[in-house]
């Protein structure tokens, strides 16, 4: 096939098992059901409710049974034919001989939800209908057990409520009046929660009436038949929490002032974020009813330390001795004890000593899952921890400023994947002095961040000032729908006088031949000398996005037919491909990201990446717009579905993972959204307030692990501001942390219709303006010498190396 032959005429290529469709195929769909029932988390079972013995009889309540949601809305839909549905799921235990279902329950709640038509919003999904008691009789004496379904949506653009009456974090008064009739009438009550983040847990937490709670997530395609799996033990539930769940909304340490302006967020409980904060605060520690790490089995697992040893670099000449050079190895072994089959998660997490630095009382250091065990089967893991990873940084200098930093004493570890039960280990690790790791920069200083929490629970003060700050533009709203090409120059004169010999604008020589990008694909062309040939105005069309081709609804780049660069089309992520449904293609849909962390399978998630990467090939689509990799600061923000936890480190490997996978399958992964995009009211222009030292360990450290471990071809930077700053004009970001420390050599690519200009993005090193530019501007700016023809090739060129990744 000719090189880019996938863009530019979108062959019939089917790239499945023996010659079939990848795209949906029956191998993807069984790997989002193995996601699915290997994400689902077991928060309570007690007096071993589930599984469900063998021909249980079920009466399902709810009406998210048939309204079951998949994943979350906005950007994160995904174009799928269907969706099994909580009800069809155990309709097929059924049909398996594993339970009864109850029917006029179920028709009940159809009814009802068909009595709602279109109205899918929050609202409905959290009304629920009364039911007749002369039903509720009925049914107690035909079901043995109840199973009550709840289900929440979310989508981008708006964050969620606390919803104390009408229901979203906290359950509606309907869904109150539900569960007590359900309890009044059933002796066994198994709740199944089908949403997207962390919710209220408090009502059932103590209450011995409902026995059982599977956290079913939004689990993808295949969710109903996952759930009726694990419910029914065809499926043994080995997801583990990656965010904490407290008793109320309150207790999260974002909650008082999430909300406080339509302008800014300050983020004062600055490294103190999720298990962070409740296990370094003894009096927070009480409110957490299921902590991080928490996950309950059908089998019961051994977990052993077998030995812990410390290793030193000796990579190569240049090894870093001491501290920041050694890695320990810690190998565990895990044994199934029990009586079936099933696979645990286990984490080290560590303590590093508080001295100058205050430090979370644990932070997760690696995190391992085993294979399926059968009973009295045993695995070994092995995991490696650098040292320099448990290094904290100085933004203020109270030992060394912009350094990350091992201050001396002894760092602690514990062992077990719920990190409020892991156990200390023997094995400490001793720093003799304070160890600078790494020696930065002061980079994105927050000006107007007054104090932030601190270890013994005051709060330190933060240098503020009034200074105006660099990179602010105007907002730039007046954004219309493109219906193609910009066109800002005769792109047929250009050709004319390429192919004739005449001088042409390119700032350097002469060009006498039509350019070719083929010639550079063929290594028979340098990319500098091919962008060199190129007229300025063309270079500024190719830093904005191009129309859609085929199946694509998110636009393109590159897009110049006449000098053979293909259009390379985007599609959304992270849960599937959402593209133009009007084409005729449906897709798999997988479990939403929070999910695919649950697992803990970092190997898993890779394989979704990748057969998520081949859809997206097949569908002659370049860079799918996925990870999604924010961090669940509140529950509230209504994309945590899209992101994978309130822990950077489990972030950054799942992130890495899907990154790996995807590019196995020969396209783009686009990491977004760069960076601290972690709610979504106002997020066009609500300034992210956040310390140096909380943006690079908790906000920046996910991405930073996944550009190094994932290397992904783009990075989306994200709508909001950045200590006053838009994070697409923002120098220090892209160029000084991304580019300058971290060595990444990919692309920047906006948000989609954000509302900064183009003109300081191009110069702060965001190459690609989505899902359009802006080149008036930018020729005019280039026309007055605000930009140099420099600075628009560099950003050329990145664009242009990503297209050059496709074969
Ligand atoms: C979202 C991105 C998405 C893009 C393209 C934006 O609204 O924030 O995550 O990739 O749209 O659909």
């Amino acid at each position: 096939m000719d090189r880019f032959a996938h863009f530019n005429y979108h062959p019939n290529v089917a790239y499945g098992v023996d010659g079939r469709l990848a795209t949906a195929s029956k191998e993807h769909i069984a790997l989002s059901l193995q996601a699915a029932c290997e994400g689902m988390v077991l928060l309570k079972n007690n007096n071993s409710l589930l599984p469900l013995k063998k021909g249980s009889s079920v009466a399902v309540f709810g009406t998210a049974q048939f309204d079951y949601v998949r994943g979350g809305g906005g950007s994160g839909e995904v174009t799928v034919s269907y969706t099994r549905n909580i009800y069809e799921g155990f309709k097929m235990k059924e049909e398996d001989g594993l339970v009864t279902v109850y029917e006029p329950i179920s028709d009940f709640f159809r009814e009802s939800v068909s009595a709602r038509k279109e109205e899918r919003g929050q609202g409905a999904r959290c009304d629920q209908p009364v039911i007749p008691e002369e039903l509720m009789n009925a049914a107690k004496k035909s079901a043995d057990t109840a199973v009550l379904t709840i289900c929440r949506y979310s989508w981008e653009g708006a964050d969620r409520k606390q919803g104390d009456d009408k229901g979203d974090y906290y359950l509606s008064e309907s869904e109150k009046a539900l569960k007590e009739q359900i309890a009044k009438y059933f002796d066994h009550i198994v709740v199944i929660y089908d949403v997207g983040a962390v919710i209220d847990s408090e009502w059932f937490k103590a209450d011995d009436r409902f026995e059982a709670v599977l956290m079913a997530w939004q689990a993808g395609i295949e969710g109903g038949l996952a759930i009726a799996d694990t419910v029914c033990g065809v499926s043994n539930p080995s997801g583990r929490l990656v965010d904490t769940f407290p008793d109320s909304f309150d207790a999260f340490p974002s909650s008082a002032h999430f909300n406080d302006s339509q302008e800014y967020a300050d983020y004062n409980e600055d490294i103190y974020v999720g298990y962070r904060y409740f296990e370094s605060f003894p009096k927070q520690k009480k409110h957490v009813n299921y902590a991080f790490g928490y996950g309950l089995s059908y089998t019961d697992f051994e977990v052993k330390c077998e030995s812990v040893k410390v290793v030193s670099d000796t990579g190569n000449s240049a090894s870093v001795k001491g501290p920041a050079g050694d890695t320990i190895v810690f190998s565990i072994s895990v044994k199934n004890t029990g009586k079936v089959a099933g696979k645990n998660a286990v984490a080290v997490y560590f303590h590093a000593p508080n001295g100058k630095l205050w430090k979370a009382a644990r932070a997760m250091g690696l995190f391992a899952k085993s294979k399926l065990l059968q009973p009295g089967e045993s695995d070994q893991l092995e995991l490696r921890l650098p040292v320099r990873e448990m290094a904290s940084y100085d933004d203020l200098g109270h030992i060394a400023r912009s350094a990350y930093v091992l201050e001396k004493g002894e760092y602690e570890f514990f062992l077990g994947a719920d990190v409020s039960q892991a156990e200390l280990m023997s094995f400490t690790y001793s720093v003799a002095e304070d160890t600078v790791t790494e020696q930065l920069s002061a980079r994105c200083i927050p000006h107007r961040l007054a104090e932030r929490l601190i270890g013994d629970g005051s709060y330190e003060k933060l240098p503020t000032d009034d200074s105006p700050i660099t990179g602010r533009s105007t907002a730039y709203n007046n954004w219309t729908v493109p219906t193609g090409r910009v066109i800002v120059h005769d792109i047929a004169a250009c050709r004319k006088s390429c192919g004739t010999g005449a001088t042409i604008d390119t700032g350097s020589d002469v060009v006498n031949e039509v350019p070719d990008f083929l010639k550079v694909a063929d290594g028979k062309q340098g990319l500098d000398e091919f962008v060199d040939s190129l007229p300025v105005e063309v270079l500024i069309e190719m830093l904005g996005g191009q129309p859609n081709t085929g199946v694509s609804n998110t636009f393109g780049m590159g897009n110049f037919a006449e000098f053979n660069i293909p259009n390379v089309t985007t599609a959304d992520g992270p849960a599937g491909l959402r593209i133009n449904a009007g084409r005729g293609v449906t897709t798999t849909a997988w479990p939403v990201a929070t999910m695919l962390a649950c697992t803990w399978n970092t190997e898993l998630v890779e394989q979704v990446g990748a057969a998520g990467g081949l859809e997206v090939k097949e569908n002659h689509i370049g860079l799918w717009l996925t990870p999604a990799m924010n961090i669940h600061r509140s529950p509230l923000c209504g994309r945590n579905f899209e992101y994978y936890s309130e822990d950077p480190v489990m972030t950054g490997k799942m992130g890495a993972a899907m990154i790996r996978g995807i590019q196995s399958s020969g396209v783009g992964a686009t990491m977004k959204h760069f960076a601290t995009n972690n709610k979504e009211e106002n997020r066009m222009i609500c300034d992210s307030r956040v310390s140096e030292r909380a943006l690079r360990e908790i906000y920046l450290r996910g991405f930073e692990i996944a550009v190094k471990e994932g290397r992904p071809w783009a990075v989306m930077s994200s709508y909001n501001k950045l200590n006053g700053c838009y994070t697409s004009q923002n120098c220090d970001l892209l160029m000084g942390i991304l580019r300058g420390e971290w060595g990444y050599d990919g692309m920047v690519t906006t948000d989609w219709m954000n509302w900064s200009a183009q003109v300081p993005e191009i110069k702060a090193g965001n190459d690609l303006k989505m899902p359009i530019g802006e080149p008036k501007q930018v020729l005019e700016a280039y026309e007055k010498g605000e930009l140099t023809r420099e600075e628009i090739a560099v950003c050329a060129k990145r664009i242009l190396m990503t297209i050059l990744h496709f074969s």
